[in-house]
């Protein structure tokens, strides 16, 4: 099989733990282990897990804890995997198949990009507009959609824009899913990481043929625990197990456990109260950094998601500013081209502490050095 590298995963995996700041990061300042275990008798508790294999296919208990956040579903309807990574290469391994089409939103987080065409697919982009607040134009999705449509994949929250599907791209989402009998699969791990605004409305539910990806990773800020899931239609999830077996057999016995914690009510809504308040402060500081370069930076204010897209007005290429940053710098971003964007930049805002203010910094740093090489003042 020929590899398509997944270019952002490439370079987070490659420099994100040797830089001094790390502004690619796309969740917020991961929660510690004592933060979510909090007493003494729940630490001891956990200290006496053995480390052994865990329920392949997830816990009963994590399962139905998960279930009980879609509506109309049981534990059967739940696969546990390790991240959403894990859950989206499930779904797009079991359902591609040489020559289908996949109609794909982009930008994306990419992953599903690599894959169906590994798999052998074709990828059909269906691209969100800046001119129409980082939605897509349903007009397109129908000239995308056919009878050798496989699967309609979307990114709700989306990475890298921070835009939530409106309800007229969400009804044609749908739509034409049901028409072409095409499955839908719903990456929706951003899902409680609203900055403001209600939580986003799950695409479950809303089709039969559904498969909706999410985890632990980004809302619930726990990116180390690898818990992901998906949810669909019970002998489907029973396919993907199947699957499974050939990956990583079970998600890690601790990391359910610890899961089980983060997912019970109360914790849940603290956890994402957290997140929002992190997400709140932080794009405070971040906007006044944006609004502070006057047109040199245009951005749609991101609605979910602990990143910022932005555009910038500067003659050079997005992966060279990037290198630039990290070389001169040591402070990591996405560079546009990672997502078949140049000249945009995403930028992390999910740090805790000056963190932000202090990357931002070293940004301002490169940014003197451009103008100072253009001649400008
Ligand atoms: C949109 C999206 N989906 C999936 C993932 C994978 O996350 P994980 O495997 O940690 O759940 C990411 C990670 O950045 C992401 O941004």
């Amino acid at each position: 099989m020929k590899l398509v590298p997944f270019q952002m995963e490439r370079w987070q995996s490659t420099w994100e733990h040797r830089v001094e700041f790390n502004l690619s990061e796309s969740g917020v300042e991961p929660l510690p282990l004592r933060e979510l275990l909090r007493e003494e008798a729940a630490i001891d508790r956990f200290l006496n897990h053995p480390l052994a294999y865990s329920q392949g296919n997830g816990t009963p208990e994590l399962r139905s804890s998960i279930a009980s956040l879609y509506p109309g579903t049981t534990p059967d309807h739940v696969l546990v995997t390790n991240g959403s990574s894990e859950a989206c290469l499930l779904a797009l391994w079991h359902l591609v198949e040489p020559g289908d089409e996949v109609v794909l939103l982009l930008p994306n987080y990419m992953e599903g990009w690599g894959l169906i065409q590994m798999f052998g697919g074709k990828v059909r982009p269906l691209w969100l507009r800046e001119d129409l607040g980082w939605q897509f134009d349903p007009a397109e999705l129908a000239t995308l959609v056919n009878r050798r449509t496989k699967a309609i994949a979307v990114c709700n929250p989306n990475n890298p824009t921070g835009a939530v599907m409106a309800e007229a791209q969400r009804r044609a989402v749908l739509d034409a899913a049901r028409d072409a009998e095409a499955w839908l699969l719903s990456d929706e791990v951003y899902t409680g990481a609203e900055r403001e605004g209600p939580r986003t409305e799950s695409l479950w539910g809303g089709y039969e043929r559904t498969l909706v990806m999410n985890g632990l990773s980004k809302a619930y800020a726990l990116p180390g625990l690898r818990i992901g899931w998906v949810i669909g239609p019970p002998e489907t999830i029973a396919t993907l197990w199947a699957f499974h077996d050939y990956t990583t057999l079970t998600p890690t016995y601790l990391s359910d456990r610890l899961a089980q914690i983060a997912l019970s009510p109360g914790r849940r809504e603290e956890i994402l109260g957290r997140t929002r308040s992190i997400l709140q402060r932080n794009y405070g500081l971040l906007s006044e950094w944006i609004a502070g370069h006057g047109p040199l930076f245009t951005h749609i204010p991101p609605v979910a998601g602990a990143i910022c897209f932005l555009r910038y007005g500067l003659p050079i290429n997005s992966s060279d500013l990037a290198w630039r940053l990290l070389k001169e710098k040591s402070t990591l971003i996405v560079p546009g081209d990672q997502f078949g964007m140049d000249g945009y930049i995403r930028i992390g805002m999910g740090h805790a502490g000056p963190y932000l203010s202090e990357g931002l910094a070293r940004i301002d740093g490169v940014l003197r050095a451009l103008a100072a090489e253009k001649g400008a003042p």
